[in-house]
């Protein structure tokens, strides 16, 4: 059945309080629910109860036990009719933990019994109105056996444990704050904890607690001090202070997501707790700290004010996703941390806004609410609180947010409400803005300058088009802020102040006084607006910007742009000239005046599927073909300015640092390029930056340069990253990933041959998405002519499908491109899906994406 949003309407009974006992244990956990319920306006309708694979053994109204003919099972559902205003219902039922593989709801995740249950979770462990306006205040008893779980936690505060009988024990927790159902969590396990204390600013002390397997402690230490960041900057940033004595983190290995915000109770995948130097790559390190951030933040933006239904789900996603992109804005380059967004914007964002299962912000409809936790919800919807946070200042958007969390508090809110409050606090105008949220699809603008030098007086002309989308062949035109500065011609220096321009019609003239010189124009600037630019801007004033705009971000913009034309010239078969891009990537790494992470970022090339991303028709052999042109070319031209970054940046001892980090990351940068020029010592150098490194961030990039080549040095050091990690799963991952990522020939062979390493597993998310999942983002292999990269995926889906449904359909999307590829691939890739959808038994989460993708 597919869910409108339309539909809404408010909940038939409310749950103020709820009860629950839990007698634990892997095999067969028994859950007993006591329920307070409160009939909501005036109806006559039964009380109905979600429930998903519950094994139901006992139903009370009011304390006494119920025929089974006074309730009945309507499909999944547990009606009981009742005819007072309120009433006590209570639910015994038995769940097996052990043989969840689907990994929602109550599961074991290496010995941990712990809970997942956003989004419709909780209806697989007790039966409950599992939405999200239903809010109550929880109290949970749990009991298990003491020897193998120590540890016993819930949301709340633990306010009373003790022992039992036949070496068990129970605690009682109890959370003052309502909640909706997602948010409850659970954790019974051997762990042990990080323990450490945030003073809050009216002065209170919270007891902070990461708890992890007792070997991984001394890998807590990064999360723990991003956890006090987080506390603090949200304090300082946003006004919002912690209100609970304790916050509890837990890591576990199996997890769907990245980790959930659960109330003072956040279940984390280790991945995004578990760092240090060995084990850690700067990426993950920085990671880390935006997840913890993330989660943390939520307790405001997703806790205290939580969303209505699951089409808000932007309401706290975006939001939270904004929160903490400012957050790690803050923690070093700003710059390059808006490049990083924008780039995983348009890695998975645009794409998805370009194809099939392109949908709004707020969407209209779904099958299965879980499809919905996308880059667009997510990381669009955090450029739509960007955009506001743009018009509105720092000040105004300040007191919108404020007005924003005074007003929902305590609420189930919708994405209208948060936009209502920025109005409301400012004054603004945000009618037409709110179109952001229902038009799926991404505005492409068009921007042409003119001068008069006379008259003095630049006229800029813009022009915006939205393309078509599944269900919307019709768009209105968008409300873009584009932050818009012009750059004098000679001079080099800015013209004239820097203007948000407000994008409003479909055609508009903006115009610049007091311009003698002759401009040149530098537009959406720190990428304001998620939108595609087209500037026409030729490949010398491309490089002009990328040596002369004052905006990191448009100066980075600039460059790709420029590397981005010469690829696709030379794939569309024009005469590709590299120089342009060989003296834009020198000037850059000679600009003494510039952070190295800036530069790190800015001198590598876009990615395969970026370039074909721009393409009509994608050719990934041609596009491959082309970029390591352009890649061999700037190393050999360049080599020596690569040895000697290379050399500036290497012999330095680990350090955590913004700067030791941009190091690091040049350093690598440098050593690909050395590679790409064909140099006889590269290889040599690769093995041994891999064999010295006293980090993971050395050690991975230099595995990275050579497991794309073809030196006796790849297998050797392959061979030693595998031995030496074997026993630890998340370097094991990078050691899959690397290998799948490769550039090389015969990267789809060798993926087919790692699915069947032991070591390979589709039971665990991160692994299956670290062989899988990162085979189907490496463009040139997923798409190898013969379609045998189409055919591994399929059969993955529906291996993975039978186990963990969620999982699986997210590995779907690559085969849903195939509009954008050439008949014989695309014939090819719609077979897949087919086969996809003609397997019996398959879950209704890869059916709606597969079905929508052959739509
Ligand atoms: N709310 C979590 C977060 O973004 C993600 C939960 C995703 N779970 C799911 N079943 N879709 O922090
Ligand atoms: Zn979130």
């Amino acid at each position: 059945p597919i869910i409108h949003r339309e539909d809404y309407r408010p909940p038939d009974w409310l749950v103020p309080d709820i009860a629950l006992d839990f007698r634990l244990d892997p095999g067969k956990t028994l859950v007993s629910a006591r329920l307070k319920v409160v009939r909501n306006g005036d109806h006559a309708e039964p009380l109905r109860l979600d429930g998903e694979g519950l094994k139901l053994i006992e139903v009370k109204r009011d304390g006494v036990a119920l025929e089974s003919g006074v309730w009945r099972l309507e499909d999944d559902r547990l009606v009981v009719p009742i005819d007072a205003d309120e009433a006590e219902i209570s639910t015994l039922v038995e769940i097996e933990p052990e043989k969840n593989s689907q990994l929602m709801g109550l599961y074991a995740s290496g010995g941990i019994l712990c809970t997942q249950c956003e989004a419709q979770g909780f209806r697989r462990i007790t039966f409950f109105p599992d939405r999200p306006d239903v809010l109550s205040r929880y109290s949970v008893l749990m009991e298990a056996d003491q020897a193998s779980y120590p540890v016993l936690l819930a949301n709340g505060d633990c306010i009373e444990s003790g022992e039992g009988v036949e070496g068990r024990h129970w605690a009682r927790w109890e959370d003052p704050w309502p909640k909706p159902c997602y948010l409850f969590a659970l954790v019974a396990g051997d762990l042990a904890a990080n323990r450490d204390s945030f003073v809050t600013m009216s002065g209170k002390t919270v007891d902070l607690a990461i708890w992890v397997r007792e070997a991984d402690i001394p890998k807590t230490g990064h999360a723990m001090a991003a956890l006090k960041d987080s506390m603090a900057w949200d304090e300082r940033v946003y006004g919002r202070e912690y209100d609970l004595s304790q916050f509890n983190i837990v890591a576990v290995s199996d997890f769907n997501f990245g980790a959930m915000e659960n109330k003072s109770l956040n279940i984390f995948n280790s991945r995004y707790i578990l760092a240090d130097a060995e084990t850690a790559t700067d990426m993950d390190f920085d990671a880390i700290a935006g997840v913890v951030a993330h989660e943390y933040f939520h307790n405001w933006s997703g806790n205290r004010v939580t969303c209505r239904d699951w089409f808000q789900l932007s309401l706290k996603e975006g939001f939270t996703v904004f929160r903490d992109q400012s957050f790690s804005a803050d923690q070093g380059s700003a710059a390059v941390a808006r490049i990083g967004d924008v780039r995983t914007l348009r890695a998975a964002q645009f794409p998805e806004d370009a194809g099939p299962l392109a949908h709004p912000v707020r969407p209209e409809s779904y099958i299965e609410i879980s499809n919905f936790y996308t880059a667009t919800v997510y990381n669009k919807g955090a450029e739509l609180i960007r955009m506001m946070h743009t018009i509105l200042g720092e000040e105004g958007f300040r007191k919108g947010s404020d007005l924003y969390f005074e007003r929902h508090d305590g609420e189930a809110a919708t994405c209208e409400a948060f936009v209502q409050a920025m109005e409301d606090a400012t004054g603004a105008d945000l009618a037409q803005f709110r179109l952001w949220y229902a038009q799926s699809g991404t505005p492409k603008v068009t921007a042409k300058l003119a001068h008069d030098a006379g008259a003095a007086r630049a006229v800029l002309t813009l022009e915006q088009t939205m393309p078509p989308t599944p269900g919307q062949s019709e768009k209105q035109p968008m409300a873009i802020p584009l932050k818009t500065a012009l750059l004098g011609k000679e001079s080099g220096t800015p013209l004239a102040r820097e203007r948000l321009v407000m994008l409003t019609e479909a055609r508009q003239d903006v115009v610049f006084d007091d311009v003698a010189e002759t401009p040149i124009l530098s537009i959406n600037r720190n990428f304001t607006a998620p939108v595609v630019m087209d500037a026409e801007k030729d490949p010398a004033t491309l490089a002009f910007l990328s040596a002369h705009d004052d905006d990191p971000f448009a100066r980075y913009e600039a460059m790709q742009q420029l590397m981005v034309e010469t690829i696709i010239d030379a794939v569309s078969g024009r005469a590709a000239d590299h120089a342009p891009v060989i003296e834009a990537v020198r000037k850059t790494l000679a600009d003494a005046d510039l952070d190295k992470a800036f530069v790190a970022e800015a001198v590598l090339l876009p990615s395969e599927s970026f370039v074909g991303d721009q393409m009509l028709i994608v050719d990934p052999e041609a596009i491959h073909q082309a970029r390591e042109a352009l890649r061999r070319d700037l190393g050999s031209r360049l080599e020596a300015d690569w040895r000697a970054a290379y050399a500036a940046s290497s012999g330095n001892a680990f350090e955590y640092s913004p700067a030791a980090k941009a190091l690091r990351r040049l350093r690598t940068v440098a050593l690909g390029y050395i590679a790409a020029s064909g140099a006889d010592d590269a290889a040599k150098l690769a093995f041994g930056q891999f064999e010295s490194a006293d980090n993971m961030t050395d050690r991975q990039g230099a595995l990275g340069v050579l497991a794309n080549g073809g030196a006796p040095e790849r297998v050797a050091a392959l061979d030693i990253f595998y031995n030496r990690y074997r026993d630890e799963a998340l370097v094991l991952d990078k050691w899959f990933t690397v290998q799948a990522f490769a550039t090389r020939d015969d990267t789809a062979a060798a993926v087919e041959e790692l699915a069947q390493h032991p070591d390979f597993t589709i039971e665990n998310p991160n692994r299956l998405r670290a062989l899988v999942g990162a085979f189907g983002a490496n463009q040139r292999a997923f798409h190898l002519a013969s379609g045998r990269g189409y055919a591994f995926l399929a059969d993955y889906i529906l291996k993975a499908d039978a186990i963990n449904p969620q999982t699986a359909a997210r590995l779907l999307p690559p085969l849903g491109r195939w509009r954008r590829f050439d008949e014989g691939r695309g014939t090819m890739m719609r077979a897949e899906l087919e086969r996809i959808l003609a397997a019996p038994g398959l879950s209704k989460d890869v059916y709606e994406q597969a079905s929508k993708s052959l739509a």
